[in-house]
């Protein structure tokens, strides 16, 4: 057969299988003329031409048997080639997350199929899209809803997510004692964990609420002492059992720094005047001066009345 006279588009009219060779069974589903894809000089190769292919028909083709097909580690899909194919060439591929049902993500995004978390993600087993859009992997939204009390800082250490900062509170308890989810502040402080004689470590007016200025000087009763020498509750600075703890009066301190009439430190201790009962004449230099007011109970205990 001599093909030199053959016109473009009417090799149908002989190849129809019953004038000369026609399309087998399986021949690739076509009308259009054998030369769209096949020359004269032998039937393979085949140029395969997708110009009259219809969108969304590639399946029909595209089934490993008929045409190349997706291979087993291909993305999970059964949707028509071209959502995400150009006909021209397999790759690039543009991912369409067009019919990805919600909660499934985990099936492609697992560092194998398509992107997956990072080693510094984190720590979560809950399906992409509890944070992440479809469109880009951030800004990303981290939800709580599946976080265990007690488990913040798994994350909250300062790498995987916000963690506490240089000024914090010193506590090594879980963020939530304090802090709520949706925000850091206002956070609840919890003495709970906090040990006794621990106070100052906080509460030195930076971390936590500290001495105000008028408070009684510490220096003058032999030292300084945690808070809760004299403040008794973790709720107000207003209760207290005064400790006298190693005053004892006469310049080691003095008793007249707070008890001399005139002194305007906070607290309701007794003030008087130096002289209000000068014997003689003879003023004393502190209330504790031999003869006048002596120190009840052992030093370091709490004075409890004039004597
Ligand atoms: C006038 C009828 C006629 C037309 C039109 C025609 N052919 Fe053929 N062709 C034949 C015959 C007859 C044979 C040989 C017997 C067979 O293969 O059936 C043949 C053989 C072939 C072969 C096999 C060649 C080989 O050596 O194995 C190919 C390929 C082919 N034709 C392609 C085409 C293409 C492409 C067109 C359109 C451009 C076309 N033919 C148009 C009649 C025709
Ligand atoms: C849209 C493209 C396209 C059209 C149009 C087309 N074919 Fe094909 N044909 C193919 C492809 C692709 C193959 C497979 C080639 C291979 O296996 O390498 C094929 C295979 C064949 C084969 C088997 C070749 C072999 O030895 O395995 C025959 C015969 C054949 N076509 C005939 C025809 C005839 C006759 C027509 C027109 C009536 C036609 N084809 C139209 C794409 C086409
Ligand atoms: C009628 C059958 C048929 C349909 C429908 C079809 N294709 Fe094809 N396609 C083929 C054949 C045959 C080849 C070449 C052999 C192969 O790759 O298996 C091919 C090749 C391809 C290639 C490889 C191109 C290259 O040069 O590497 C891509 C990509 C492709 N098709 C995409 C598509 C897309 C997308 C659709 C839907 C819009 C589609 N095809 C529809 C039959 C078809
Ligand atoms: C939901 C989108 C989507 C659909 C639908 C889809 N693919 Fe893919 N396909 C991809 C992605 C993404 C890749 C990976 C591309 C890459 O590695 O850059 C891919 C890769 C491939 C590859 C390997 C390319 C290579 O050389 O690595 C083939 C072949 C392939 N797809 C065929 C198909 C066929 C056939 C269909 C239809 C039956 C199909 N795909 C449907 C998204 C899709
Ligand atoms: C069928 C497999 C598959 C499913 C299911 C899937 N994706 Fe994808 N996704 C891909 C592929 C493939 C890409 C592109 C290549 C890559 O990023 O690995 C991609 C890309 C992305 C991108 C990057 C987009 C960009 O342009 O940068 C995001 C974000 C994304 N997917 C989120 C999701 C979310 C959220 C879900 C669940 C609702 C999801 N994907 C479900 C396969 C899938
Ligand atoms: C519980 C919430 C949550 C889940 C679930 C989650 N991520 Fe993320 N992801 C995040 C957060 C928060 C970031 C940090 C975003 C930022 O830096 O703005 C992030 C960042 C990423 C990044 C890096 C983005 C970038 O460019 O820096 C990728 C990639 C990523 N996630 C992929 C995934 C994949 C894949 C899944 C599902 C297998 C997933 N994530 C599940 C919260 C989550
Ligand atoms: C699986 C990791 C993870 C766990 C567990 C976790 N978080 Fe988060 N959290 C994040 C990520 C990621 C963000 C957003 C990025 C950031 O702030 O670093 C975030 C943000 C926050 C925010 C800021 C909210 C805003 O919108 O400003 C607060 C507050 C918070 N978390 C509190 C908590 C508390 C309380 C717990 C314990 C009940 C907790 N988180 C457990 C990962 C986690
Ligand atoms: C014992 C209670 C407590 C615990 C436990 C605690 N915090 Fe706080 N946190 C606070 C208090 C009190 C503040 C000061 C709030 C304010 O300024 O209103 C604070 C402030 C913060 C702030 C600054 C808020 C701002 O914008 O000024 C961040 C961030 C923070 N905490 C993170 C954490 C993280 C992360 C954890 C867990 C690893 C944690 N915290 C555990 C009590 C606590
Ligand atoms: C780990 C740090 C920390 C320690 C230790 C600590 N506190 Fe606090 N405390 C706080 C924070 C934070 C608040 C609330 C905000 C503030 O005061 O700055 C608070 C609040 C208080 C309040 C409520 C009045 C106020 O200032 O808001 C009192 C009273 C108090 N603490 C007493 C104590 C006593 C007594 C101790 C020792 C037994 C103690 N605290 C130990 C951090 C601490
Ligand atoms: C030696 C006992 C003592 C010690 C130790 C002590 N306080 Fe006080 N504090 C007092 C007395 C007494 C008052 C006055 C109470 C009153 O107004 O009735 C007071 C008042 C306060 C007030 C003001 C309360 C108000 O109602 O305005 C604050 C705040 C306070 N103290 C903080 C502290 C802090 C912080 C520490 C530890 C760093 C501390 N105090 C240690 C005895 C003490
Ligand atoms: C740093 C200040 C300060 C110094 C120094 C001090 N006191 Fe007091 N004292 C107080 C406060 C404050 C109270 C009252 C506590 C209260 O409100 O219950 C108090 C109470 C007393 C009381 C119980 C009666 C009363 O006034 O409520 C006696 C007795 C007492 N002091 C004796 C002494 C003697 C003696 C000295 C010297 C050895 C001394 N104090 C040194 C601050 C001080």
């Amino acid at each position: 057969m001599k093909h030199s006279s053959v016109a473009p588009g009417t090799c149908a009219s002989c190849h129809n299988g019953t004038t000369a060779t026609g399309k087998n069974s399986s021949h690739i589903s076509t009308t259009a003329s054998c030369d769209t894809c096949h020359k004269t000089t032998a039937w393979t190769p085949a140029t395969m031409s997708h110009s009259s292919v219809a969108a969304g028909t590639c399946n029909t083709c595209h089934n490993g048997t008929t045409a190349t097909g997706k291979n087993s580690t291909h993305v999970s899909t059964t949707s028509s080639c071209d959502t995400c194919h150009k006909t021209t060439a397999w790759t690039p591929a543009t991912m369409s997350h067009t019919g990805v049902a919600a909660g499934t993500c985990n099936t492609c995004h697992n560092g194998t199929t398509a992107t997956g978390k990072n080693s510094t993600h984190v720590s979560t087993t809950s399906s992409c899209d509890t944070c992440h859009k479809t469109t880009a992997w951030t800004p990303a939204t981290f939800s709580h809803s599946s976080v265990a009390t007690g488990t913040c800082n798994t994350c909250h250490n300062g790498t995987t997510a916000t963690g506490k900062n240089s000024t914090h509170v010193s506590t090594t308890s879980s963020c939530d004692t304090c802090h709520k989810t949706t925000a850091w502040t206002p956070a609840t402080f919890s003495h709970s964990s906090v040990a006794t004689g621990t106070c100052n470590t906080c509460h030195n007016g930076t971390t936590a609420t500290g001495k105000p200025s008028n408070h009684i000087p510490e220096a003058q009763l032999g030292g300084s002492m945690g808070c809760d020498a004299c403040h008794t509750s973790t709720t107000s600075w207003s209760t207290i059992k005064m400790n006298h703890n190693g005053s004892s009066g006469n310049g080691i301190g003095w008793c007249k720094a707070c008890h001399e009439k005139g002194t305007s430190y906070l607290g309701n201790m007794e003030k008087k005047s130096l002289n209000h009962e000068a014997e003689g004449g003879k003023v004393p230099t502190d209330c504790s001066m031999s003869g006048c007011h002596r120190p009840l109970g052992t030093v370091g205990s709490s004075y409890s009345a004039w004597d």
